[in-house]
């Protein structure tokens, strides 16, 4: 627990850039009509960190971590203004056959560890507290695949931003100050097609993808496609390139022939991920799309407000409820992004080192 982080002046962030655990849980839920549900919520919010440290003391070498976000709707419900300056409904994408889903979402919860009992206990326990209050509507368990692969084969990750890197990528600062030490995620559950793609040479697939499928080693820009994924998902605006963090996971159920990848990216600004899916599903030019969508299907898709951990140990502590009544919050007028430290939700390094051992 960061020590006097409601004291502090600098906002401490969730863990958003903990990195590359071996397990993961994806759940998304609904908050039900009605007062009672939101006061629920709004309790639950200041507890979720000693409910974390109960689960995570139980094996403190787990890397349990825990990141709470909120849609747009619920945000407004639940806290009411000031809102984050950025945050409104997933915007869905439609072109030609693809096509990005916007689905229902209030409560988002990104859970990590080590090892998949840490996680599925940790969501128990806040389902414990939330039933009554809120529906699941998808709850993915993710997995890591053999160094770190997603399930088309290839290495997914490499390219994330590190260290300082990844922490100027992912927290807001100044440009939303009341927000400062927040940070936006997308997530989207996509389901791949992996007979057809099978079928395709590993040439092929690597054009796609845009690196190698053994080594990882990017295609030279003299025979990577302007097509491939990771040339679309490449934004430079004034010549700096604008970053988002992944940690995508797959997940699935061989049995059943369902084969996924959960994507997930942070970012300070939901802008640089929309632009992404964008390229990706129009194409850059419109027409030169991502051909990892002629494999791989939307099933959802949400955006949701991820605060500081200041902000959420302070929900409840003042103010009337949401609803467009004034409450006021923990998070400090001039905050800035907190550095590696030790949150109340286990913000753990920004190093973007990995803890999946
Ligand atoms: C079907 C789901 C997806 C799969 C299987 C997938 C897989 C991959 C793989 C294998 C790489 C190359 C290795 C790496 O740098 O991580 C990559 C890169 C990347 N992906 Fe995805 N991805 C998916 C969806 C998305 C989406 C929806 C976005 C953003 C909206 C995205 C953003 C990126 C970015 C920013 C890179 C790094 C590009 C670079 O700087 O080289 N991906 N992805």
């Amino acid at each position: 627990m960061a020590s006097d982080a409601s004291n502090s002046p600098l906002a401490v962030s969730q863990p958003v850039a903990a990195l590359l655990t071996r397990a993961a849980i994806f759940l998304t839920l609904t908050l039900k009509p009605g007062d009672e549900p939101r006061d629920t919520v709004r309790a639950f919010c200041a507890d979720l960190s000693s409910i974390y440290r109960a689960v995570d003391f139980r094996d403190t070498e787990g890397g349990l971590s825990c990141v709470m976000g909120f849609g747009s709707e619920a945000w407004d419900r639940l806290f009411g203004e000031p809102r984050p300056s950025e945050l409104h409904p997933f915007r869905e994408i439609r072109a030609g056959k693809r096509h990005a889903v916007s689905t229902a979402g209030d409560l988002f919860f990104h859970v990590r560890a080590k090892r998949i009992d840490l996680c599925f206990e940790l969501v128990t326990q806040i389902m414990c507290r939330l039933e009554g209050a809120a529906t699941p509507v998808d709850e993915v368990h993710g997995f890591r695949y053999f160094d770190t692969r997603d399930l088309l084969g290839f290495v997914d990750g490499t390219e994330n931003p590190r260290g300082e890197e990844a922490v100027k990528a992912v927290l807001i600062g100044n440009e939303d100050p009341v927000f400062a030490g927040g940070s936006y995620v997308i997530v989207q559950k996509y389901a791949h097609n992996l007979d057809a793609w099978n079928t395709l040479s590993t040439e092929l697939q690597e054009r796609i993808i845009g690196r190698k499928k053994q080594s990882d080693i990017e295609l030279d820009d003299s025979v990577k496609p302007t097509s491939a994924h990771n040339a679309l998902t490449t934004i430079v605006e004034n010549g700096e390139e604008q970053k988002i963090l992944r940690d995508n996971m797959p997940f699935g159920r061989p049995g059943h022939g369902e084969f996924g990848t959960y994507f997930i990216g942070y970012s300070r600004s939901p802008r640089t991920t929309e632009q992404m899916l964008e390229n990706m599903f129009v194409g850059r030019p419109p027409g030169n799309y991502d051909r990892l969508l002629d494999f791989s299907t939307a099933l959802t898709g949400s955006l949701f407000f991820v605060p500081s951990a200041t902000f959420m140990d302070g929900v409840g502590d003042s103010g009337e409820s949401a609803g467009g009544s004034k409450v006021e919050t923990a998070a400090p007028e001039s905050a800035t992004p907190a550095g590696p430290g030790e949150g109340s939700l286990k913000i753990g390094s920004l190093k973007g080192d990995s803890s999946d051992e």
